[in-house]
């Protein structure tokens, strides 16, 4: 058995939560020889329902639990955390973007932020999930100035895999053939360049199947008129369906965030992580925006120089323009 580590989630009571929460523990993230000392933040009037969450918890009787936190106090959770997932936040109803939710979740960022600074470890792996998850990770690093930029991501994996799926399905209906022709797996280099929202823009031009590039045989009009709308929009159709955001999937994307994170990206393979950007691409740097890199030793880093045409770059600055747009409000909070 190893050292314990400590994880943190926010939000605990909540629904991307409760799909994460147990697959975590259960050994999925880290391995079954990691004991794990959990720690779960949740706003003082979700308490009720957080012990509720614990009840089950111990209901597994998992091994790995080696010690469990759980209340409303930031120092206690993050405290020399390694791992943390920040989830905690209001989500969007039916009609809103994701940049509405700026003000309503802006401060939860900032003060968060500001104690990871002073208590997490200084290498812990943060990921940003509340939205409008890009620009929360801005506030939430702009808030923790001694930890260094390698410890942050938002989420952008939930869109990568969208994307993935989309196109597997596409593959198997014009090919006419079974869907085990070409499965999600062997589809590599696919991008999702930007922010969390409906200026996203999911690249096919590098991707690959069965390590054979395939990104030219799509046809451009179904690429703008459907692939790249669909993968945008998902995350609102999703709420239309059901009434409330995505939450299994969310919590599969940020569980295989995580473990990439830590283990490793894929030979030949890169996955799309919101990073700070380090200019490249014509991206502002200091913003969160999503790139695809690679992960050796858990260090990430961006891929650099992929050909961009003409069509690439103007989706991706107009996500750009966004984020700019957003980063723009957040300066204009007092406290920020
Ligand atoms: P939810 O409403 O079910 O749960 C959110 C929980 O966060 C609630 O229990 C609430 O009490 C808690 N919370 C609020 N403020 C907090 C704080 N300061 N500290 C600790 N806990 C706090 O929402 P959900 O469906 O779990 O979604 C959470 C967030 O994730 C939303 O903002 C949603 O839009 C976002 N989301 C992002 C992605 C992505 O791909 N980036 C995907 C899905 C959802
Ligand atoms: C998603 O993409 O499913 C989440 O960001 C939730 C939302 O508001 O769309």
């Amino acid at each position: 058995m190893h050292q314990p580590v400590n994880i943190a989630i926010t939000g605990a009571a909540g629904q991307i939560a409760y799909s994460l929460i147990f697959r975590i523990v259960s050994g999925e993230l880290l391995g079954k020889e990691q004991p794990i000392h959990l720690r779960l933040l949740e706003i003082p009037a979700a308490q009720a329902a957080l012990e509720g969450v614990v009840m089950e918890l111990d209901d597994c009787a998992y091994p790995l639990l080696a010690q469990l936190y759980y209340g409303d106090d930031m120092r206690r959770a993050f405290d020399q955390v390694d791992y943390v997932f920040l989830i905690g936040a209001t989500p969007r109803k039916a009609g809103m973007e994701r940049s509405e939710l700026l003000s309503i979740n802006a401060q939860v960022f900032h003060s968060q932020g500001k104690i990871l600074n002073q208590y997490a470890h200084p290498q812990a792996k943060i990921i940003v999930v509340g939205n409008p998850a890009n620009t929360n990770a801005y506030i939430t690093r702009r808030a923790a100035p001694d930890l260094p930029d390698s410890c942050f991501s938002s989420l952008m994996r939930l869109d990568h895999n969208r994307a993935l799926s989309i196109i597997a399905n596409k593959i198997s209906s014009v090919q006419n053939k079974a869907k085990a022709e070409c499965q999600t797996n062997q589809l590599k280099q696919m991008v999702v360049w930007g922010n969390h929202s409906s200026s996203q823009y999911a690249d096919i031009s590098y991707l690959t199947c069965k390590d054979i590039p395939i990104g030219a045989s799509f046809d451009l009009d179904w690429l703008d008129q459907s692939f790249v709308p669909a993968v945008q929009q998902r995350g609102a159709q999703i709420i239309q369906q059901r009434g409330h955001s995505s939450a299994a999937s969310a919590a599969n994307a940020i569980l295989s965030q995580m473990y990439d994170w830590k283990h490793g990206t894929k030979a030949n393979d890169w996955v799309s992580m919101g990073v700070i950007s380090d200019g490249s691409y014509d991206i502002e740097a200091g913003l969160f925006y999503s790139f695809p890199v690679t992960i050796e030793k858990g260090q990430y880093h961006i891929v650099p120089d992929l050909p961009l045409s003409t069509r690439s770059h103007n989706h991706m600055q107009a996500s750009l323009r966004e984020l700019q747009k957003e980063r723009d409000a957040v300066l204009k909070l007092k406290w920020a």
